[in-house]
């Protein structure tokens, strides 16, 4: 029994990190992402109930102003500033909306946010930060 755990174990563990590093968005970005259309209408509505959701959910790492380093932020992580044209895990809605969805891969300093929000609160946060984009 010992013998057959010492292998099953270690290969359990191995699938589950597996599976969670090809649902993260990591560097890069992701096909998948690529190929997502966002179907909230960007509109003032949409925009408003964003802005609502970053503020409750986002502003203790990314900051009030979603120009990164909140003040909440965990020591010795850096969460993104996600108003300039820098995306390190893609730059497509759809991209933005899966590393919102299943976190920021592969470290996971930032968790997926599946379980606390709703998808079509997750594609309206998407339009508020187009909003606040450095044009
Ligand atoms: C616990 C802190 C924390 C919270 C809460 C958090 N994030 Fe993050 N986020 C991070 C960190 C850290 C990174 C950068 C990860 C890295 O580069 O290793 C990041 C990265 C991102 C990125 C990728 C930026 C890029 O350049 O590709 C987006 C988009 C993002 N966060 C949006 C959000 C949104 C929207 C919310 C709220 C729903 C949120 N985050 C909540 C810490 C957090």
């Amino acid at each position: 029994m010992r013998r057959i755990s010492n292998v099953l174990i270690p290969a359990f563990a191995c699938a589950v990190f597996m599976t969670a590093a090809l649902l993260a968005q990591n560097p890069g970005g992701s096909p998948e992402g690529k190929k997502m259309k966002n179907p909230v209408a960007s509109n003032a509505e949409s925009i408003k109930a964003g802005q609502a959701a970053f503020q409750k959910n986002c502003r203790f790492c990314h900051g009030a102003d979603a120009k990164g380093n909140g003040p909440m932020a965990p020591e010795g992580t850096h969460p993104s500033n996600l108003t300039d044209d820098q995306w390190d895990r893609g730059s497509t809605d759809g991209e933005i909306f899966l590393v919102i969805r299943d976190g920021a891969g592969p470290k996971f300093d930032m968790k997926g946010y599946k379980s606390k929000m709703l998808e079509t609160d997750i594609w309206n946060v998407v339009n508020y930060l187009r909003s606040v984009q450095a044009k």
